[in-house]
């Protein structure tokens, strides 16, 4: 569905854009495990912010394919974030869940600002009304892999962006 270049292409630009908002001062990044580890680690190394790095891990997949709708937290942060500057990094926003569920609790810990960058959007799946601040792509309903997106664990590693066929 990606190549490798248009992915790299769209990272700049979104890095670009963070970089506007953010030219310098503290910013926390925290990617959201497993699906941002590879998305993180190409965006941060383009911005000029002083970055911190932190994860969160949310579920509310499991190994299939279709969201459970309830979002559970398997992996906190381990700062504290009152009166700092967060971009949340997503690799994609599917249902809208994750993100709707995890922002208020975000918010309850008193952070200056949250920001929400994703690299990918599917718009036509939304079960609840979610935009990101930073969106790389928006694209069909298809599940996807490649560039830190998995099924089942694998595919991980693609450097591109593939359609997986899924057979019932
Ligand atoms: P949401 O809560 O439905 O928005 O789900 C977001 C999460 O679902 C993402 O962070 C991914 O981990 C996962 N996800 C959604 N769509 C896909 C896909 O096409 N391929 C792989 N993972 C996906
Ligand atoms: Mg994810």
């Amino acid at each position: 569905m990606l190549t490798e270049e248009e992915i790299q292409q769209q990272v700049a630009k979104l890095a670009e854009q963070i970089n506007q908002d953010y030219p310098e001062g503290e910013l926390i990044v925290v990617g959201i495990l497993k699906g941002c580890f590879v998305f993180v680690s190409d965006l941060v190394r383009k911005l000029n912010a002083d970055v911190k790095v932190h994860f969160m891990q949310v579920s509310s997949y499991g190994d299939g394919t279709v969201s459970t709708g309830k979002i559970q937290i398997k992996k906190d942060l381990e700062v504290d974030i009152e009166g700092k500057h967060l971009l949340l990094a997503e690799d994609i926003i599917d249902s809208g869940h994750t993100l709707s569920q995890l922002l208020p609790i975000l918010q309850e810990r008193k952070p200056a600002s949250i920001k929400v960058c994703t690299l990918l959007s599917k718009p036509s799946r939304r079960q609840v009304e979610f935009e990101a601040d930073y969106t790389g792509f928006e694209i069909p309903d298809e599940f996807i892999v490649g560039y830190g997106l998995d099924c089942g664990e694998s595919f991980r590693q693609l450097p591109y962006i593939a359609v997986v066929d899924i057979e019932e």
